[in-house]
């Protein structure tokens, strides 16, 4: 199936590893080009040369980008960045790390406000720098104009150890239904992706740290993981990009302001 992909210009956050370089790879893979951004410049080289190397792409398409997506002058400039480098953009994916396990006695309000930022507020932030190319592209012969939000399936079924994810998330879930009715007659989709338990660096930082929390070993904690899905394992970012880049594809036109989990099963209520 020809996604309509072919020379699209795409932006994906938080892509210096997991599930953000994952996609960015597919995307590559089905002739985008891509810029990818991260905090640190060493980690944004490194990952643009694997990609270069896994996709077997020139540099050209591949544009790497040290922006903090806390900060909303950073991803403004990285924005401008991508638009000045590949002439316009067609696809926004955000993203960024996840925020800290804890409780309600475990967090103070600094930890709330920085995991609001972290997952919510960039989120609102890359969208508003996004949003006036994605209008100019999604006015252009054979169109293709979307925004995909990476959240968490702990925006469907919240789980009991990430307050903070299960907060932030929601408020994104928010966000992207009200802009999906906004944006959707001009032609531009706008929906979210769940992932569930997926291997990647922060599926290990995860496990060690409620390790740490409560002493059960980090074998039995991801066994408990795989065995909540229905395929009974831990899923690959592969399976997860997939998803990602067809929910992202000319082929995916018509679907707007929807939130698909992508977790093997995990999520138990019927819709
Ligand atoms: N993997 C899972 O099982 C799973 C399940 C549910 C939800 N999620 C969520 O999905 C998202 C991606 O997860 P992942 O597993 O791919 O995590 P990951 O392996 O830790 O990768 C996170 C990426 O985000 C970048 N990043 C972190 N903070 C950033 C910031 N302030 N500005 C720009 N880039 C930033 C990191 O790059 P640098 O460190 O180089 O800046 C890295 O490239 C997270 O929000 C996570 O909580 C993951």
């Amino acid at each position: 199936m020809d996604l309509g992909l072919t020379n699209r210009a795409a932006f994906v956050a938080g892509a210096s590893s997991g599930l953000g370089r994952a996609i960015a790879r597919e995307l590559l893979r089905e002739g985008c080009r891509v810029a990818i951004c991260s905090r640190y410049q060493f980690r944004v080289d490194l990952a643009k040369e694997w990609l270069m190397e896994k996709c077997k792409v020139s540099s050209e398409r591949v544009l790497g980008i040290v922006c903090d997506v806390t900060d909303e002058d950073q991803i403004k400039r990285g924005i401008e960045q991508t638009i000045d480098a590949f002439g316009g953009l067609n696809i926004l994916i955000t993203n960024a790390g996840g925020p800290p396990t804890g409780k309600i006695d475990d967090l103070d309000a600094s930890a709330w406000r920085n995991a609001i930022e972290l997952n919510l507020m960039s989120t609102i932030n890359l969208s508003r720098a996004a949003i006036p190319a994605l209008r100019t592209a999604a006015k252009e012969e054979n169109a293709l104009s979307s925004i995909l939000m990476i959240t968490s399936l702990s925006a469907k079924q919240p789980i009991p150890s990430l307050y903070l994810s299960n907060v932030s998330r929601a408020g994104v879930q928010g966000f992207s239904k009200s802009l999906s009715e906004e944006l959707g007659e001009k032609g531009i989709t706008v929906n979210t992706i769940l992932p569930g338990y997926t291997r990647t660096d922060r599926l290990t930082h995860l496990s060690e740290s409620l390790n740490e929390q409560t002493g059960r070993s980090i074998e039995d904690i991801e066994k408990e993981w795989a065995s909540s899905s229905a395929l009974k394992r831990i899923g690959t970012e592969e399976e997860f990009a997939s998803a990602a880049t067809f929910l992202v594809s000319q082929r995916a036109r018509f679907i707007t302001g929807v939130a698909l989990v992508v977790d093997g099963g995990a999520v138990k209520s019927l819709l």
